[in-house]
């Protein structure tokens, strides 16, 4: 049987990790086979890769070199984790896929949506979640959750965040547009019950 490939998707602050654990909960005590797993999930290269991507000394990485690291430790986790898992018939939950590349890369590092799709589909050949779901959550709102404290002085670097925030969030609403069929939006303003039973009854429709 082949399994699901379900891939999540949100700005900072959305609740994705605690929502996909509830999720992961729910359909296990059903007795279903579930991998939860996000990139690099785990496997040996893509952890170098992603130590590369995320070394904070590393200033002069050029844009260009990010998407392709980002796209190689994609296919790296692809052909180990997800290609396997769905043979094995699993249900996989995957935070964050090539989406996140499309928004951060292609939108907010200006390299352009399509451009990366590109370099993308050399290393996914087409492989692309069944279901994207994006959890919707303003990034006023996912900001505040973030800094938890209302009356904080507003500087130079949270406002840069919030606009870099915004671009990441109209991003994704523009790669609903693009992609209908495929990523679906949950509202994310919700507790972290009630946005996990309003994904479970989305994924059921799947199963
Ligand atoms: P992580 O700590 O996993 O963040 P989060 O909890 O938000 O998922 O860091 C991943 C960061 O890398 C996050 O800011 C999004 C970014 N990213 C990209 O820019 N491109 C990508 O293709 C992926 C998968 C992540």
């Amino acid at each position: 049987m082949a399994g699901l490939f379900i891939s999540f998707e949100g700005t900072e602050g959305s609740g994705k990790t605690s929502i996909i654990k509830e999720v992961e909960k729910h359909f296990a005590n059903k007795g279903i086979q579930v991998l939860t797993t996000r990139e690099p999930g785990g496997i040996r290269i893509s952890e170098k890769i992603r130590d590369i991507l995320l070394d904070k000394s590393h200033t002069e990485m050029d844009a260009k070199t990010e998407a392709l690291l980002f796209a190689a430790s994609r296919r790296q986790h692809l052909v180990e984790k997800i290609i396997p898992a769905l043979n094995e018939g699993k249900l996989i939950l995957c935070d964050r896929f090539v989406d996140s590349s499309l928004v951060y890369q292609g939108i907010a590092r200006n390299l352009g949506v399509d451009q990366v799709f590109q370099i993308n589909q050399f290393a996914i050949e087409n492989l692309l979640p069944t279901l994207t779901i994006f959890i919707d959550v303003r990034p006023e709102v996912g900001l505040k959750r973030v800094f938890k404290t209302p009356n904080r002085e507003v500087n130079r670097l949270d406002l840069e965040k919030f606009e870099f925030h915004k671009m990441i969030y109209d991003g994704y609403l523009s790669l609903i547009k693009k992609y209908p069929d495929r990523i679906k939006r949950i509202n994310g303003e919700q507790t972290i019950e009630e946005v996990s039973q309003d994904v479970i009854a989305l994924i059921k429709l799947y199963l």
